[in-house]
């Protein structure tokens, strides 16, 4: 399978066509940006790291149930995945407050919650990423009501696979943001990434930051943090 134009360039990946019309291809970057792509930088390897990861936990999530957009890691950095549209919803489950959670309600990170919490932002770059319930997205008809209820359920699910897994890593899975897209046949399947980038990493033990935050809130060692979850997630297998 090979590249034939270029599609897309988001912040972290560029998307290219192939000769297959209902077949893409992803290349992950090492660039990160974060605060709606203010901040900007290079993470060395991280492009690597982040497509490597996603391939083999979207394979996780496969095994458990969960359709996925991945079809075939190429390299390092190259995976053919399914197109999608993807659903204008960036859909965050939290097991434990951090970020904008701690932040909008003005508590301390690391409260446990009873129950995971599930939100979504519009994504929408110029509006910055606002937050909306299922009637706004209904009201702006970003997705259907059952397309709602299934992608709640898929990443509920997710969450109660992830959390399991990186358990066994000696990680804990404290939030994650995942994103839906839709086959030519309007099947909802997962999409995107499941990353450092994408979710944040406590280490079981000490509690140390082992994802992007590192690079968000100028922590150091930031590409030490990406290669250690790399030796979790492939040292468990
Ligand atoms: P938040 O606490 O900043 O809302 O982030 C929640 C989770 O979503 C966290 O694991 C990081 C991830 N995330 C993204 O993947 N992309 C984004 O643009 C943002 C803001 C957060
Ligand atoms: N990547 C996102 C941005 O540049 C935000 C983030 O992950 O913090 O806006």
């Amino acid at each position: 399978m090979e590249k034939t134009t270029q599609l897309y360039e988001g912040k972290a990946k560029k998307v290219y066509a192939t000769a297959d019309p209902n077949l893409v291809i992803v290349s992950y970057k090492d660039d990160a940006t974060a605060f709606d792509g203010t901040k900007k930088g290079t993470i060395r390897g991280k492009g690597a790291v982040n497509n490597r990861m996603s391939n083999f936990l979207m394979g996780k999530l496969a095994a458990a149930g969960i359709p996925t957009h991945f079809v075939e890691e190429l390299n390092d950095r190259e995976t053919v995945v399914k197109k999608v549209e993807i659903v204008p919803l960036e859909v965050i489950i939290r097991n434990v407050s951090a970020g904008s959670f701690a932040k909008r309600y003005g508590v301390e990170e690391g409260i446990v919650f009873d129950e995971p919490t599930f939100e979504f932002s519009y994504k929408n770059d110029d509006l910055h990423d606002p937050l909306l319930n299922t009637s706004h997205a209904l009201a702006l008809h970003l997705a259907t009501r059952q397309e709602i209820d299934t992608i709640r359920a898929m990443a509920l699910k997710v969450n109660e696979v992830l959390r399991a897994f990186f358990a066994e890593c000696g990680v804990r899975l404290i939030d994650f943001k995942l994103e839906f897209g839709r086959l030519a046949d309007g099947t909802i399947v997962l999409a995107d990434e499941i990353s450092p980038d994408t979710c944040r990493f406590w280490d079981a033990r000490t509690g140390e930051k082992l994802d992007k935050d590192r690079f968000r809130r100028d922590l150091g060692s930031v590409e030490e943090a990406y290669e250690e979850m790399m030796r979790r997630v492939f040292g468990a297998r």
